[in-house]
């Protein structure tokens, strides 16, 4: 694997789940392969889990670890070509980007969505142009319409979690006071949609995900109906995809709580994190023994790890 920016860079899934549970066994068994090379993680946007995780698995992985937050840290970098740069962006993509490029041997980034442009998002600009410029390979560490380590690390918690082969695996959508980017949802259908899992998308009308993504995706409009005889719930909230990067419902009748808990398989909760208690989900059902978020959140190490092995195996 040079890059990796969805799911389709990662081959065979039962076998990057072998891969993730290894490492996850023994995460220093691999040191060797990142010996004196060094990884920056570039952040345009905040972070928690991404940020540590990522940083926690390359040092695994031996690796020596750089982390530029661009908007703290760094020169504000233009992005358009042609443009007068006469404004508040001293440093363009095109001389920052080879530059970040020479002094490593992997490059991490994050570039979320704007929403002022839904062309210029969905055609991952950001990104794109690290892969183009940087010389290096590239990981993305939530780009604007994908976030393929958490999706790495939902499908390893779900294979660990499972009790049946084929379990319904439901994406809700949840109430949320931001506007926030597709990218999770996007992803999430995509790795799911390489499995063998029944999976069902729930949300209010107006929220359908880009048909690139959900392609013949069965959506249940009717939540709660949705949920009957649920393996798996999760849960997130993005902006409108058709009225882009609309609010256009708050409707807490969304939220996850243990009335609709109850309408399932004893269904494991899942969310990505950040989750807003009481908004998205109660309190109530995030801290009952069927949540695994925090499962989840620590596979994002063993699944980024998966990965930095992977590009190191073949540089
Ligand atoms: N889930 C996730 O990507 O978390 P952070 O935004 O904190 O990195």
């Amino acid at each position: 694997m040079r890059h990796f920016t969805s799911v389709k860079d990662i081959g065979d899934l039962n076998q990057a789940v072998e891969v993730a549970l290894d490492v996850k066994k023994n995460p220093f068994a691999y040191s060797h392969l990142g010996k004196n090379k060094t990884m920056v993680l570039i952040f345009f946007n905040s972070s928690l889990r991404t940020r540590l995780s990522t940083q926690k698995a390359a040092m695994n992985m031996g690796m020596n670890t750089m982390v530029l937050n661009v908007n703290e840290d760094g020169w504000q970098l233009e992005s358009e070509l042609g443009v007068v740069m006469d404004g508040d962006k001293p440093e363009h993509l095109r001389e920052a980007i080879p530059v970040i490029g020479s002094y490593c041997d992997i490059i991490g980034v994050r570039a979320f969505a704007k929403f002022q442009n839904k062309e210029e998002d969905y055609s991952e600009k950001i990104l794109n142009q690290f892969i183009e410029y940087a010389g290096v390979p590239v990981i993305s560490m939530e780009g604007a319409t994908r976030h393929p380590l958490q999706s790495y690390a939902d499908l390893v918690t779900i294979e660990e979690l499972k009790t049946k082969p084929r379990p319904k695996v439901v994406l809700t959508w949840a109430p949320h006071p931001k506007a926030l980017p597709q990218a999770v949802a996007n992803s999430f259908v995509e790795w799911m949609r390489e499995t063998d899992f029944e999976l069902v998308v729930t949300h209010p009308d107006g929220y359908e995900l880009a048909p690139e993504f959900m392609g013949d995706v069965y959506v249940e409009y009717n939540q709660k109906k949705a949920f009957e005889g649920a393996d798996f719930i999760y849960a997130k909230n993005w902006a409108s995809y058709t009225n882009y990067g609309k609010i256009l419902s708050n409707d807490l009748n969304w939220t996850v709580n243990t009335e609709k808990m109850a309408l399932t398989n004893k269904a494991k909760f899942m969310h990505c994190l950040p989750v807003r208690r009481n908004v998205v989900v109660s309190d109530e059902v995030i801290e009952s023994p069927e949540s695994v978020v925090v499962q989840q959140a620590y596979n994002r190490e063993v699944t980024a790890q998966a990965v930095i092995k992977m590009i190191l195996e073949s540089l």
